[in-house]
């Protein structure tokens, strides 16, 4: 049977496949991304009679479901991403920068594994050996018994894992890497890429393993080609964190076993990563006390609450459209608050440049932070500093009404034991007898409350000449 070779085009950003080379992807708008690749699908299975299919059986969906078995990482905030340890059986991709320390995060964890009796082989595709046990050295890891090896031949690394006993972790430093001789392109090439996650993934199905491959990241964020892969695999994590900062965040972006809400913190240090088993207290170590425009959001990470500063600055624009900057929240919703302000509260920012930003590098997805960005906006607005000893949490309405948000006690009681004493926050639905204890709950129930709260606190700051005509009281307007 002659194979019947029609050229096959695919974009290496998005994985489309056209017909015909094109300069630019229609499907994801990139230019110059379309490579001439000789797809797997054309090719017949070399040898391989046509065969009748299996005939298997079929089940109720009653039935006894054992929990995936998991195998803890020994480090128990990877573990907390994954949902309890890896899946045996199961495949993981890990996507983050250049730099921020995937493969420190993946010989930490393999080391541990190993050192509990578990076989662990890691296998790099950008690094020499030398290099890997270098690293291991400085991580002061280099007695673990795991099983290196550099290679990226994806049928030798499958032949040399099937020898023996069944590794139970298998790390492969990076999925780009890797190629498999069933496809002619070229190494890293979307077709190359996914044919090598496919049979890594088919293998660590077949023996068991827990498999985890390391992906690049392109400079916009995303797993470098494609987005396939991430389809494929059951979780992917994404190992974050800003370039000034050693504070580094693993979360789940998707998880076939466990929750995708759960984050990692982990600090970058001379020896290593570090986990971070309080992130608050990280996230509050550089508090700017006292200075206006920063208010403490009482958020909440999965099942863990997390305090963390909202700074924003607010100052007149010289620009005929005010500029709208922010670092760790979504715009649109910075655009809605501006609104509201506007519409219900008499803050008027149109003719101001808004910046808004999470300290610490966390990125917050929360509705229940409108009430602290709106609270440092205003702060910075009217120059006049926030009570230093207060948390603020709330999701804020279109009608600038405030919304009840979930995890009221906890967010609570992680602002009572870091020594907060007040919390604004929306009225409870619900009587909750253990909130906080120590955490005076003021009540808003509107934002103009709020407003008119910092308004009041700034006539009375001496440390002002004027008073600020851009900051009426609600019902002033006109
Ligand atoms: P690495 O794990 O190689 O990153 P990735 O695999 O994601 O590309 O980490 C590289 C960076 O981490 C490098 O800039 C040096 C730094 N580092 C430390 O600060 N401390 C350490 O103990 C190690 C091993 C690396
Ligand atoms: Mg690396």
């Amino acid at each position: 049977m002659a194979a019947r070779r029609n050229p096959t085009f695919i974009c290496q950003n998005c994985g489309a496949v056209t017909n015909r080379w094109q300069g630019k992807c229609e499907s994801c708008g990139e230019w110059n991304t379309i490579v001439e690749e000789t797809s797997a699908l054309d090719r017949p299975v070399s040898g391989r009679p046509s065969r009748k299919g299996r005939v298997f059986a079929l089940e109720p969906l009653t039935g006894e479901t054992p929990n995936a078995p998991r195998l803890s990482s020994g480090i128990a905030e990877l573990d907390r991403v994954t949902g309890g340890g890896f899946v045996r059986g199961s495949v993981l991709l890990l996507g983050g920068d250049p730099g921020i320390g995937k493969s420190t995060l993946l010989i930490q964890a393999s080391a541990a594994l190993a050192r509990s009796g578990h076989r662990s082989v890691y296998v790099s595709g950008e690094e020499a050996v030398a290099q890997v046990r270098l690293r291991a050295e400085r991580l002061g890891l280099a007695s673990a018994p795991v099983e290196l090896a550099s290679e990226t031949s994806v049928e030798d690394i499958i032949a040399t894992l099937s020898e023996g006993q069944v590794p139970k972790l298998i790390i492969i430093d990076s999925i780009q890497t890797m190629w498999t001789d069933t496809v002619e392109s070229a190494p890293g090439t979307v077709t190359q890429v996914r044919s090598s996650a496919q049979a890594l993934i088919r293998f660590a199905k077949r023996c068991g393993a827990a498999v985890i491959l390391v992906g690049h990241v392109t400079k916009d964020g995303q797993i470098a080609g494609p987005r396939v892969v991430e389809h494929m695999v059951d979780a992917v994590l994404s190992f974050e964190g800003e370039g000034s900062h050693q504070f580094r965040i693993l979360r789940a972006l998707k998880n076939r076993f466990g929750p995708t809400d759960e984050i990692g913190v982990f600090e970058m240090t001379g020896i290593g990563l570090r986990e971070v088993a309080n992130p608050s207290e990280l996230f509050l170590s550089e508090r700017n006390l006292g200075a206006p425009g920063t208010a403490v959001f009482a958020g909440m990470e999965g099942t863990r609450p997390v305090l963390v500063e909202m700074q924003a600055l607010v100052a007149p624009s010289s620009l005929g459209t005010p500029r709208r900057a922010v670092v760790g929240w979504d715009p649109s919703r910075l655009s809605m608050l501006i609104a509201v302000l506007d519409a219900h509260c008499g803050v008027r920012l149109g003719q101001h440049d808004v910046y808004l930003n999470v300290a610490g590098g966390l990125r917050i997805n929360e509705p229940a932070a409108d009430l602290a960005a709106a609270a440092a906006l205003v702060s910075s607005l009217a120059e006049s500093p926030l009570p230093s000893e207060a948390v603020y949490f709330g999701e804020i309405s279109l009608s600038g009404a405030l919304r009840p948000v979930s995890h009221r006690p906890s967010r609570l009681r992680e602002a009572g034991k870091l020594g907060f004493s007040a919390a604004f926050a929306p009225e409870s639905a619900r009587a909750d007898p253990d909130s906080g204890g120590t955490v005076r709950v003021n009540v808003v129930s509107a934002l103009h409350d709020l407003v008119a709260t910092i308004a009041a606190a700034s006539a009375r700051n001496p440390k002002r000449s004027a008073p600020r005509n851009d900051l009426r009281k609600p019902g002033q307007e006109g």
